[in-house]
């Protein structure tokens, strides 16, 4: 029996609520296979634990970690802690120490997923996020001069690396390649005039490796418009940490909000775990009232299954989510649904079960 070592970091707000429906439906997998089982570790870190502590996670946490094969993580951040320590001193440095260089993020329409533009077909949104994730805007370096005085001054390093650079947009055509899909790069080189340039740059010169991948290139602001008048344009997308954030907010809203979108935080080489985690924050507004949308966190648990070499599990779970839209039934109140969190997750797993039966377990 094979035992994959999974760390559980639930977070705040809705995180906890969301998790435990993807840690159920992981278990549901195990059981049907029976050559696997998850042991999962949860451990207690986040907001809370920082008013009892002074600190996100343990001072050995990123040591502790490092023996997992898994991050499965819910959210970070809630109103009491400044967002920009909360993030930092847990989701963030959990993405660098662990050197997750590759943000894999689906923007992908299921049937039954309701979309906010009226003459799109399904499958025009079918987009695969690769974000940065380790560097870029999100380098952390910076400077506060002079504060509170006339002459303050605050700076903001954005750091790209040619290491830093060049892998993430050849991890970008490797997968565009094996996809047999085009690529598209998002930068901003007309007003970025070091970084994006040299993104830019950095783009032609691997494309030359590469020459069966189709590309395209995209000003960001332009690429944002085109997302919603255009979606068909996008297939497999690579971009920087930033503008990889807020697009993929753009793509929750398309492919059906963001109760659904989800994420992987991976370090291809594997020498350290990746993380697993819904595209959504906290949702401070709905937390502790059970109504929080599993979908997403299952969806990254699909991606987490995908990462172990189980791709059947993973598209057992995403074809079961499908037929949940579809049936519309057990849908939470961002779905203009009614059920709760764990009826969503208990109906899901009552689907993958059934179907299970039909797929080679
Ligand atoms: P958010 O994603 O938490 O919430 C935005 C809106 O979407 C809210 O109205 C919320 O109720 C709704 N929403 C989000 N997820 C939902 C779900 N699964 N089901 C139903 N509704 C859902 O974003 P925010 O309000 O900007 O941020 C709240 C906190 O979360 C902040 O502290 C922020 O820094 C943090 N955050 C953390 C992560 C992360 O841990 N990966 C991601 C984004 C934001
Ligand atoms: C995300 C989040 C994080 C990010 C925040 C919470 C730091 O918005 O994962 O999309 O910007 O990467
Ligand atoms: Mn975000």
């Amino acid at each position: 029996m094979k035992t994959y070592k999974v760390a559980v970091i639930a977070g705040d707000g809705i995180g906890p609520e969301v998790i435990d429906e993807g840690v159920k439906v992981l278990n549901k997998i195990a059981e049907l296979d029976q050559h696997f089982e998850f042991d999962f570790t949860y451990f207690p870190w986040g907001c809370e634990y920082y008013s009892e502590h002074g600190k996100m996670m343990a001072e050995d946490g990123i040591e502790k970690l490092k023996e997992f094969d898994a991050i499965y993580l819910g959210a970070v951040g809630f109103p009491g802690v400044p967002d920009h320590i909360s993030l930092w001193d847990l989701l963030l440095i959990i993405r660098k120490e662990f050197d997750q260089y590759v943000n894999i993020r689906p923007v992908k329409l299921l049937e039954g997923a309701h979309c906010p533009l009226s003459d799109v077909k399904r499958e025009d949104i079918d987009m695969l996020f690769i974000r940065e994730n380790t560097e870029g805007e999100y380098s952390g370096a910076g400077d506060w001069l002079f504060k509170g005085k006339e002459n303050e001054v605050v700076l903001q390093n954005g750091v790209f690396s040619r290491k830093g650079t060049e892998r993430i947009i050849r991890y970008a055509f490797e997968t565009a390649k094996k996809q047999g899909r085009s690529l598209t790069s998002i930068s901003k080189a007309n007003a970025l005039n070091y970084s994006m340039v040299f993104w830019d740059q950095v783009f032609e010169e691997v494309s030359e490796e590469y020459p069966e991948v189709e590309t395209a290139s995209y000003l960001v602001d332009a690429a944002a418009m085109l997302m919603i008048t255009d979606p068909k344009r996008f297939e497999v997308v690579v971009t920087s940490n930033l503008f990889g954030d807020i697009l993929t907010d753009v793509g929750a809203a398309l492919a059906g909000g963001i109760g659904l979108a989800a994420g992987a935080n991976v370090n291809p080489e594997r020498k350290y775990p990746s993380m697993f985690e819904p595209v959504h924050g906290s949702a401070p507004d709905i937390a502790g009232q059970g109504i929080g949308n599993p979908l997403a966190s299952i969806w990254s648990a699909s991606q987490m299954l995908d990462h172990f070499g189980y791709e059947q599990y993973g598209k057992l779970i995403i074809d079961a989510i499908e037929q949940l839209l579809i049936e519309g039934q057990t849908l939470t109140p961002d779905m203009k649904g009614s059920a709760s969190t764990s009826e969503v997750g208990d109906r899901l797993i009552e689907m993958i079960t059934t179907n299970s039966r039909t797929v080679n377990v």
